[in-house]
């Protein structure tokens, strides 16, 4: 029952975080495009109010057209519309969605039995919160220092690089690869939130709070807020990533998958950089940006090749050192039958997938009937995800998977 109220949070929650990231994105996006896309304004009276820039656009049948002004209004309209509640519903259901998941069945998510450096769960769930906090606070701290400096924003850039990497890079030295992708992206997404909540917000409350009372407004606010902006625009690629990459066990499980998650990562920001600049392209405000997509098709395409399965002939190497006490294999020509797939699931499934006890997903794989019933989801998990078993605590060998592969192409058979 548990489990299964789990499953129903979790589905709940993972439609609400969507929803809302989408919301989020989208705004976020159009913001960079309109920043980037203004153009200084033709009207006078526009000039004399101190507008600094004006966009004209078509959309939905109708013409809009948006003006920016540098610092502040000349006076406060009546409705001033707010955007954070997008920012703060994505990171309220991502965490709630964190918790369900990952959080509550630390022992199964976030802790490989077969890692030497595997913490306890309770351990393992300080450490996924402390990822969190200390990468907001060592980002923000960079950001303090050297943000308002002369070459401040190539100094943040290099640094928060430098951050991220070692994060990605310890992250998969101490979770399992599925819980270490995530939590990167976590670990961004909440310093994007944070960014809004901290910085963005409390700035332009200040600018208002300065026009309501008729002080003069301080440009620092804005400048900061941009920055902060900017910052997450080119976080949003990566942390999209990193959120979807948990359907994809042969990217997670790699052994260097640390390496894989980095590289994933600059692909999506030397994507998004590529997008950013273009809106100035057109303008004849900067050359075209193809380096940037260029470079990160390059390095997406350099790390298909890199990760490309090892040949046949290769792969069946294992075989024979398969680990004592595996199921046993049986002859390559025919089909394997039950008796050989029913003892494998049984010494490696069956722990968390049994009708008696557990059944993650309610997957259960102690009886045939089960068996035949889920034989598709078997193979999908099994052979092309690798993502069963779940951190492969019995080390479910090639020659298994292979085994299963067999299984499934011979027509199932349950005899
Ligand atoms: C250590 C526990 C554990 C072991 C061992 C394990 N599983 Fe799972 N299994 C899980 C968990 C947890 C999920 C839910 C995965 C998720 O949410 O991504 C799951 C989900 C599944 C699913 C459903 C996937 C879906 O979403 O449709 C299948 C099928 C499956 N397992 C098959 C297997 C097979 C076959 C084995 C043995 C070769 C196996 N599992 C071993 C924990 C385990």
């Amino acid at each position: 029952m548990e489990s299964y109220i789990l499953d129903w949070a979790n589905l709940l929650l993972r439609w609400l975080h969507v929803i809302t990231a989408i919301a989020w994105v989208g705004s976020s996006f159009y913001f960079v495009f309109l920043d980037s896309s203004l153009t200084p304004p033709q009207d006078e009276d526009l000039k004399k109010q101190g507008v600094s820039g004006e966009l004209w656009a078509v959309h939905g049948g109708g013409f809009y057209h948006p003006v920016k002004f540098a610092v502040s209004p000349p006076r406060l309209p009546e409705h001033l519309h707010w955007f954070y509640w997008e920012s703060y519903t994505t990171w309220l259901s991502g965490f709630a969605l964190l918790t369900v998941s990952y959080l509550w069945n630390a022992n199964i998510y976030l802790v490989d039995p077969s890692n030497p450096h595997a913490l306890h769960p309770h351990a393992a769930i300080a450490a996924a919160l402390a990822f969190l906090v200390v990468f907001w606070l060592l980002y923000d701290g960079i950001c303090r220092i050297f943000g308002q400096r002369e070459r401040g924003d190539a100094i943040v850039g290099a640094l928060v690089l430098v951050l991220v990497c070692f994060a990605a890079w310890l992250a998969c030295q101490i979770f399992p690869g599925q819980a270490a992708f995530l939590l990167v992206g976590a670990m961004l997404a909440t310093s994007m939130s944070a960014n809004v909540f901290f910085w963005i917000i409390p700035g332009q409350r200040t600018v208002v709070k300065d026009l309501q009372q008729g002080r003069p407004v301080d440009p620092i606010h804005g400048k900061r807020g941009k920055q902060r902006s900017v910052h997450n625009t080119y976080f949003t690629l990566p942390v999209l990533f990193a959120m979807l990459s948990n359907h994809y066990g042969w990217l997670h499980s790699h052994a260097q998958n640390w390496l894989v998650l980095i590289l994933m990562m600059f692909a999506g920001a030397a994507i998004r950089q590529f997008f950013v600049m273009r809106h100035g392209f057109k303008l004849g405000r900067n050359p075209h940006p193809w380096p940037y997509a260029l470079a990160g098709v390059l390095v997406l395409v350099a790390t298909a090749v890199w990760l490309k399965p090892v040949p046949k002939a290769a792969a069946a190497a294992p075989v024979a050192s398969a680990a004592p006490g595996a199921a046993p294999v049986a002859a390559a020509a025919g089909v394997p039958g039950y008796e050989a797939l029913g003892p494998l699931l049984t010494q490696h499934c069956v722990v968390c997938h049994s009708a008696a006890t557990l059944a993650q997903k309610n997957v259960k794989l102690d009886a045939p009937d089960e068996i035949k019933q889920h034989a598709t989801q078997i193979y999908q998990q099994v052979v092309v995800l690798r993502k069963m078993p779940f951190g492969n605590p019995g080390a479910l060998s090639d020659a298994e998977r292979d085994l299963v592969k067999r299984w499934y192409e011979g027509g199932a058979p349950i005899n």
